[in-house]
């Protein structure tokens, strides 16, 4: 007789992401459940991290999945049919092995964190708990979320170099109201652009695509958003900056190309502390490139104790650069992208290490993203501080905040919202 828990199905399909790109679905079914998760995908990824595979060729400018999407129907299936849905680290562990590099270059990463989700989501489905609740039963903490306001870099063609501005809510007191509060920021912004004929558009993950004379004009409008909302800069709401700084990287040192200066690393990091000075900047992301964690560890040590230094390129959900970036105190806090691990059972390793090593944690999405909702269930289950998804437009992004406000409704009065201890346990 055929287990409850037995992988009996296994199905690759391709869908389309929110940027128009093609993407890769898995469904699992075990004889009483389903589960099913589509990959995301980054546009400033790091170097160390997992691949996606990608057909080339003239169709959908090189970035259809069909390869993917058949190792799913084929060799992923093979490896997985008869195991046990619940068996996480034994899913993860077969599709490394099928794989065969460290990298998820031979089946993709795309299809193997589908793959690794959509298992996780048949466990919950299976036992017919919601899959947060599948992952911890006691899990009570809400995230405290960074929402974008403004969108840039690689997200909106460099307009400016910053890449993400958001806030972080932290003085609400719940995580419907830290949504309620970023939206009436986002208006404000979106306004304080408008009055002055700024307003271009919306960069890839929701927030405003803005036509800005220099990084420090954003900041500037960032302020006048939160107070245009009737809010506190710095007291009620903080500002978080994701530089995603490997991508202004040259030759010549970290060029602001919207600027058009070229800092070498010394004065590069005079400028982030002058930011980190004059404005109330709560968080900051990859202020330096991924192969610099002299300049990581340099800021770190200089605010490390008033301000989160987040590493996402620069630790690619790694466990093992977690701990190395632990040792040196180049962070205080880890960005856990489950794509860019490759499986949940990767993903999870890297946030237990920054946990370990008391480092803060923030789950994310990517700037390519579908209507799937993992990472909100992964925020609660696993216990994260921080949840950054994008904006509060697109329904890629809202999908997230969306499925967020559920989990809060369903938890009740046990519910709690991290608010600033959300920013994570700054180094001593
Ligand atoms: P990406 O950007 O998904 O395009 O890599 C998100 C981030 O840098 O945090
Ligand atoms: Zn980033």
């Amino acid at each position: 007789m055929t287990d409850s828990h037995e992988i009996v199905a296994v199905r690759g399909a391709r869908r389309w992401d929110s940027r128009g790109r093609p993407t890769v679905e898995v469904e699992i079914r075990t004889p009483v459940g389903v589960g099913r998760a589509i990959a995301p995908a980054g546009a400033s990824t790091g170097t160390g991290e997992a691949v996606d595979l990608r057909d080339g060729g003239p169709g959908f400018g090189g970035m259809d999945v069909a390869t993917a999407v058949r190792n799913v129907d084929t060799v992923i299936a093979k490896a997985l049919l008869g195991r046990r849905v619940d068996d996480q680290a034994g899913i993860d562990t077969a599709l490394e092995s099928v794989d065969g590099t460290s990298s998820f270059a031979s089946i993709g990463g795309n299809a193997a964190v589908a793959t690794s989700m959509a298992a996780a989501h048949a466990a919950a489905a299976v036992e017919g708990v919601p899959l947060w609740r599948h992952l911890n039963p006691d899990a009570r903490q809400l995230p405290l979320p960074e929402i974008q306001i403004f969108g840039g870099g690689a997200h909106a063609h460099g307009r400016i170099d910053l890449q993400d501005l958001m806030v972080v809510p932290y003085g609400a007191s719940s995580f419907a109201e830290a949504v309620d509060w970023a939206v009436e920021i986002h208006r404000a912004g979106g306004r304080w652009l408008d009055d002055r004929g700024r307003l271009a558009g919306v960069a890839d993950e929701g927030g405003w695509w803005p036509a800005f004379d220099s990084n420090v004009q954003a900041l500037d409008a960032l302020v006048a958003a939160i107070e245009g909302a009737g809010l506190v800069p710095g007291d009620q709401v903080g500002i978080s900056i994701d530089v995603a700084s490997t991508q202004l990287v040259t030759a010549e040192g970290y060029s602001l190309a919207s600027e058009g200066r070229v800092l070498d690393r010394d004065d590069w990091r005079a400028e982030l502390l002058t930011w980190l000075s004059k404005y109330p900047i709560a968080s900051i992301e990859d202020p330096f490139a991924e192969d610099d964690p002299a300049g990581m560890q340099s800021i770190t040590t200089a605010v490390g104790e008033r301000v989160q230094v987040v590493g996402d390129d620069f630790l690619v959900t790694d466990a093992k650069r977690v701990r190395a970036a632990a040792d040196d105190r180049s962070v205080n806090s880890v960005l856990i992208k489950p794509n860019q691990a490759g499986t949940l059972t990767r993903a999870k390793a890297a946030f237990d290490a920054a946990a370990a090593e008391g480092l803060g944690a923030i789950v994310s999405a990517r700037s390519g993203e579908t209507e799937d909702v993992t990472i909100a269930h992964l925020a609660v289950g696993w216990g994260s501080g921080g949840f950054k998804v994008g904006s509060v437009t697109r329904s890629e992004r809202t999908a997230k905040w969306n499925e967020m406000m559920r989990i809060e409704e369903e938890l009740g009065a046990s519910g709690r919202f991290a608010g600033r201890a959300g920013l994570g346990p700054w180094l001593r």
